[in-house]
């Protein structure tokens, strides 16, 4: 009897290139585990990589323009790696390719494939159609299929944090806020089935991962459901996760204030593995400009679940998005978030000045602010934010807390590791105690970390 012999692949390197936010490092992640039985393996750099992946982001500011000056560049290597006889895929992803995928082929016609956010289980076929074709492959459907249903096993580590990887159970966004671009570029609302969710994380704590962080747009939106047909929620996931053995930590992100349902503040007072840390965005303080964001919850519904939410879980640490800026922002209505900020008291939070997106509500509406004065408000509101992010750290030092090891530190005989709250934690210990969780008493506070000493060693 004769063995077949599996022909091998040519080996090919690939290097992704990830702009935007957590969701997209995950689509990174997931493209090169498409790619992997093809052939493709990580390249050292852009210069070394026959295919080349932009993973594009379109939340802010110029980003077709980046995105743009961005290609030049790789235009460059691409260039010089045909002169010495090596072709180079060149690909661009994600919000802007969603977005903007005819105007990148016009205008920059070395791109090889342009594909969105919901597309990319069929790359394989999109490589196969570049190799043959001559002209550009743009696959930028909301396929009714949905991409988990096809994408393959994650490879382990499944991201570069294979302790605390991420999983996307959640996608796109029904809300329509005035100035958001999400809705268009990712698509309607749409949940992951839970034993899709269940194995990929199985699988994970496999690998290793002692800490998951849950995705969504709208993570919180998520809904499952139950043989009979009823709804199940995310804290149902959330249990349901908790029971995996070895699997220590979960946090999940980004959540819409509309849908913290009770069970899942419940949860926070029930699931010792849900980290007392929730980025809840607000984006503003003002009613006002809630409503004209088409937020639909006002200021003070946004106080009273961060109460019922405290009440569930005494030590939960916030952190939140703000827009400065928004059309039609006056003096009073940004004083109303300075106000909200000083009553909630978050750990730490992402501050942004207002950008006109194009085709969205907000893009062309009157009252646009003038951008000094969108520099003044976000300079001031950034100055209290960072106020209330030391205030805090100040406040973890004396605390004995768990703290997850995730890898070596800067100097010889340290090692780094993941507070609860989500800052990093540097401290003297072994490379052996990397994977685990461990009480460390913080000795110190930084602006964006924490230092700490082992427990058993002492404790300030
Ligand atoms: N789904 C998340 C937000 C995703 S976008 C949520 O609803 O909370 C991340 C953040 O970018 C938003 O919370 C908002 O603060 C900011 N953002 C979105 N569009 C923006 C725009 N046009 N200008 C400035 N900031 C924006
Ligand atoms: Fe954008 Fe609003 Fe949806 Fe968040 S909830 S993704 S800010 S439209
Ligand atoms: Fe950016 Fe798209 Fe994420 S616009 S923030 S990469 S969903």
């Amino acid at each position: 009897m004769s063995l077949a012999v599996k022909p091998s692949l040519p080996a090919r390197r690939l290097h992704v290139i990830t702009r935007g936010c957590q969701m997209n490092v995950y689509d990174s992640a997931r493209m090169a585990d498409v790619l992997a039985p093809l052939g493709y393996a990580p390249a050292a750099g852009p210069d070394e990589a026959d295919m080349i992946i932009l993973n594009t982001c379109h939340i802010r500011d110029r980003a077709t323009e980046k995105v743009f000056s961005e290609l030049g560049r790789l235009r460059q290597v691409k260039m010089a790696r045909a002169a010495e006889g090596r072709a180079t895929i060149l690909a661009v992803a994600g919000c802007v390719a969603q977005a903007e995928g005819q105007e990148i082929l016009a205008r920059a016609p070395y791109v090889d494939i342009v594909f969105g956010p919901q597309t990319y289980h069929r790359l394989p076929e999109m490589v196969a159609q570049a190799n043959r074709a001559a002209g550009a492959v743009i696959d930028t459907d909301f396929p009714a299929e949905s991409k988990f249903d096809f994408l393959p096993d994650a490879a382990a580590p499944q991201t570069a944090g294979g302790l605390t990887p991420f999983l996307t159970i959640q996608e796109g966004c029904d809300k329509f806020c005035s100035f958001c671009v999400v809705p268009y570029t990712r698509g309607a609302e749409a949940s992951r089935p839970a034993a899709s969710i269940l194995a990929e994380a199985r699988r994970m704590v496999a690998a290793g991962a002692r800490e998951i962080t849950l995705l969504g747009q709208n993570v919180n939106a998520w809904r499952g459901k139950q043989p009979g047909g009823a709804a199940r929620s995310l804290a149902w996931l959330l249990h349901a996760l908790a029971d995996i053995p070895g699997l220590l930590r979960l946090r999940y992100t980004t959540s819409h204030p509309r849908d913290m349902g009770d069970d899942l503040i419940l949860a926070h007072a029930s699931l010792p593995q849900l980290m007392p840390f929730l980025h809840l965005p607000v984006q503003s303080g003002s009613d006002r400009m809630l409503s004209a964001m088409n937020r639909r919850h006002s200021a003070d519904d946004y106080r009273r679940l961060v109460d019922r939410l405290r009440r569930a879980r005494p030590d939960l640490a916030l952190s939140s998005d703000f827009i400065v800026g928004h059309p039609g922002e006056t003096e009073a209505d940004f004083e109303a978030t300075l106000s909200l900020v000083r009553d909630t008291g978050f750990a730490q939070a992402f501050s942004f000045k207002y950008s006109a997106r194009p085709g969205t509500p907000a893009g062309g509406a009157p009252g646009q602010v003038p951008e000094p004065e969108k520099d003044r408000r976000l300079q001031s509101l950034q100055a209290l934010l960072r106020e209330q992010q030391a205030a805090f750290n100040a406040r973890c030092v004396g605390l004995t807390m768990p703290v997850l090891i995730t890898g070596p530190g800067r100097h010889p005989g340290q090692v780094m590791g993941r507070a609860p709250y989500l800052q990093p934690v540097h401290l003297v210990g072994p490379a052996a105690l990397i994977g685990q969780e461990i009480p460390v008493c913080i000795a110190a506070a930084h602006t964006n970390s924490l230092s700490g000493v082992l427990k058993e060693k002492a404790c300030a």
